[in-house]
């Protein structure tokens, strides 16, 4: 695809100069433990996300880094219902987010192994900088000391709604916000671009999980904004994409989306990002609810 900043899965976000990664990982630990003596706090030049799963269900937030970016809190975590996980991270920090549903880590990983029902890292709880595969719906966060930014794609697709704030001092809700869905996009998912596993909703029947994509699902240039359409002009909305922005208006329906919610010249020391915000859509307000939850 050829707009990166919303690009496929499988062709960005994996760490691919892991010694860099290490590099820099020990330059910020370096600078955290020298920019303060006494207790280890929060180093200047370090920000704070706050995870917080407001499903009535499990998930285990995953996050990747984009090149030369350190991998944060191993790549991968639980959070359960109600509860939220803070990650550290550099202030400059660059990559994605996304949560994984229905995982069963008892193989461990390995060759073809899968954990999780959605946005699995080869069967891996701690995805270590790997990207999780789509469909899954994606937070991508770019983070500048003059103003960050961060938008929500459903480029690869979809499996929960997710919103993004800013809490702390000085952060600006009206440039550091993106809402939620209107409806759960499983739930209107058409059945050429369902994801569906056995169980979960009780009576043995099937499940939707995920809801892939018009370009995952059918890999047409016209879809993925490639070839003939790798521009903005050429490339338009289709039925596929007009569905995901009908029940997610602030996020990417496709990579030339030009009605996406960004958020930039956002400067915050923490940012908050909710999976199932309620009643799947956002609150004002939410962001410090979910960034005081009960930590784990
Ligand atoms: C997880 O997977 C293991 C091995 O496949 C299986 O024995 C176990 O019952 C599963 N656990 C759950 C909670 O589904
Ligand atoms: C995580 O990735 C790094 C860099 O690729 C590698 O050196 C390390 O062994 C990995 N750790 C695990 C637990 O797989």
């Amino acid at each position: 695809m050829a707009d990166h900043h919303h690009s496929a899965w499988t062709t960005s976000g994996a760490p691919r100069h892991p010694l860099l990664s290490c590099a820099l990982m020990a330059l910020v630990s370096f600078v955290a433990a020298g920019a303060g003596a006494g207790p280890m706090v929060l180093a200047a030049d370090a920000i704070v996300f706050h995870v917080a799963n407001k499903c009535p269900f499990p998930v285990w937030p995953a996050s990747a880094p984009n090149t030369g970016h350190p991998v944060l809190a191993g790549g991968g975590f639980y959070v359960p219902p109600g509860k939220s996980r803070r990650v550290d991270a550099p202030a400059t920090w660059n990559g994605r987010f996304w949560a994984r549903t229905g995982c069963n880590f008892t193989a461990n990983g390995g060759v073809g192994a899968t954990g999780c029902l959605t946005g699995d890292c080869e069967g891996r709880l701690a995805c270590n900088g790997s990207v999780g595969a789509p469909p899954a719906t994606l937070v991508e966060v770019s983070l500048h000391a003059k103003g960050s930014s961060y938008d929500v794609s459903l480029v690869d697709g979809y499996n929960l709604p997710v919103a993004v704030s800013a809490t702390g001092t000085g952060a600006d809700p009206n440039k550091c916000a993106i809402a939620g869905c209107a409806k759960n996009v499983n739930a209107v998912c058409p059945p050429e671009l369902q994801v569906t596993a056995t169980g979960g909703g009780g009576g043995g029947g099937k499940t939707v999980v995920a809801c892939k994509s018009a370009c995952l699902a059918f890999g047409l240039d016209a879809f993925c904004c490639r070839g003939a359409y790798a521009t903005p002009a050429t490339c338009r909305g289709t039925v596929y994409s007009r569905l995901f922005k009908d029940a997610c208006p602030a996020y990417y329906s496709y990579a030339y989306d030009t009605t996406a919610a960004t958020a930039s010249g956002c400067y915050a020391q923490e940012y908050v990002i909710t999976f199932c915000p309620s009643r799947w859509g956002d609150e004002p307000g939410d962001g410090a609810a979910a960034a005081a939850a009960a930590q784990i």
